[in-house]
């Protein structure tokens, strides 16, 4: 048994390492649900299996042509010491846009919300409490050994869910992180941006490093000709004691799960929500006395206390977790963990 900020963690495998002190997505549950995909068939067992390793050609069409995307949701531990998913018909719905962005065959989408049920049921018990939780890793991959088919999708394919138990995401809790703002290099292309597959990730890669290095950053937000959009990994807001503020949705960016459960909860709480254009001049004006933070599945709300912003470092407020961004991070993770009533039809029950 671990303990971490008050709360203790006890997995039902007593041998299983500590999810708040082991890197985020570094330790795994014990199995996986695997569908194989021939000519746009899709078979599934059924039922969950051990995880194992793949054998994969050299050849195989994902390693050379990146014909892959995946998924990224969490089961929460609730008050009652049952689990359930958090906005698990989302996450599946844009799957299958990612699928379809890949130009691969589209699975029905009961499948894949069938084969997450079944691999977070059979993982259940590495579930860790709040601020922990089941992380569920859908993915999706070409297979087909074919180093000529650059410009011809796999005709085979491989889909998986895998379950991870996780703490934070950022290293340290809940602290102020401090993001480079890049207004040259774009995250990926316009149109893909939205797609959640490794590709973008990898191209967002090269300048998130070069800011960890060159100015001690924690993330990189990307606003390519003065439009803010996304960091590497999470949506970006705006907030002060009126108004909510995100970028609006369009191709260049990941619609973010956590995005639009905030902006649901804002609007419940009373904030004006905006979801409009913001540019590089607004949010360094906004720095003065508005809070920004960022969301995602991993990253939940997670303030920022800094942005380097044209070769200035600006201090959002007082450098500190703004209360608004506090408010919406407790109000998201009450109905996460079945702390508030989940008004809106967010959890699926899992145990
Ligand atoms: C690039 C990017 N943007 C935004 C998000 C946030 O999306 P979500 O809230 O659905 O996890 C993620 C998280 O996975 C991401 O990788």
């Amino acid at each position: 048994m671990a303990k971490r900020g008050g709360t203790e963690y006890k997995s039902e495998m007593s041998d299983t390492p500590d999810p708040f002190t082991s890197p985020f997505g570094t330790l795994f549950g014990d199995h996986m649900t695997v569908a194989n995909v021939v000519d746009g068939e899709y078979t599934y067992s059924g039922s969950a299996q051990p995880l194992e390793n793949f054998s994969l050609h050299p050849a195989t069409h994902v390693l050379h042509y990146a014909s892959a995307c995946f998924e990224g949701l969490k089961a929460h531990r609730q008050a009652d010491g049952s689990v359930a998913i958090f906005r698990l018909d989302d996450h599946v719905a844009r799957m299958l846009i990612s699928i379809e962005k890949l130009r691969m065959p589209v699975p029905d989408g009961a499948l894949i919300r069938q084969m997450i049920v079944d691999a977070v049921t059979a993982d259940v018990g590495h579930t860790p409490v709040n601020p922990g939780a089941l992380y569920i890793r859908p993915t999706f991959i070409g297979t087909a050994p074919n180093i000529g088919a650059a410009a011809t999708p796999s005709n085979t394919a491989m889909l998986y869910v895998i379950t991870s138990p996780v703490g934070d995401y950022f290293a340290g809790g809940i602290r102020p992180l401090t993001i480079f703002i890049e207004h040259d290099t774009p995250r990926t292309t316009p149109q893909f941006g939205m797609v959640k597959s490794g590709a973008n990730y990898v191209m967002a890669l090269g300048p998130t490093l070069d800011a960890k290095r060159d100015h001690v950053a924690d993330q990189v937000l990307f606003a390519t000709g003065g439009d803010v959009t996304e960091t590497g990994a999470a949506n970006f807001f705006m907030v002060d004691n009126e108004r909510v503020i995100t970028r609006n949705l369009d191709t260049s960016f990941l619609h973010g799960i956590t995005r639009r459960s905030v902006l649901q909860i804002a609007a419940d709480l009373g904030y004006e929500v905006e979801e409009r254009a913001v540019t590089l001049d607004e949010l360094h004006a906004w720095s003065d006395h508005g809070e920004m933070f960022l969301t995602g599945t991993a990253a939940v709300v997670a303030p920022v206390g800094k942005v380097i912003v044209r070769g200035d470092h600006v201090e959002v407020g007082d450098g500190q977790p703004g209360s608004n961004t506090l408010r919406l991070r407790e109000a998201l993770t009450n109905v996460q963990t079945g702390n508030s009533p989940d008004e809106h039809g967010w959890l699926t029950p899992v145990s």
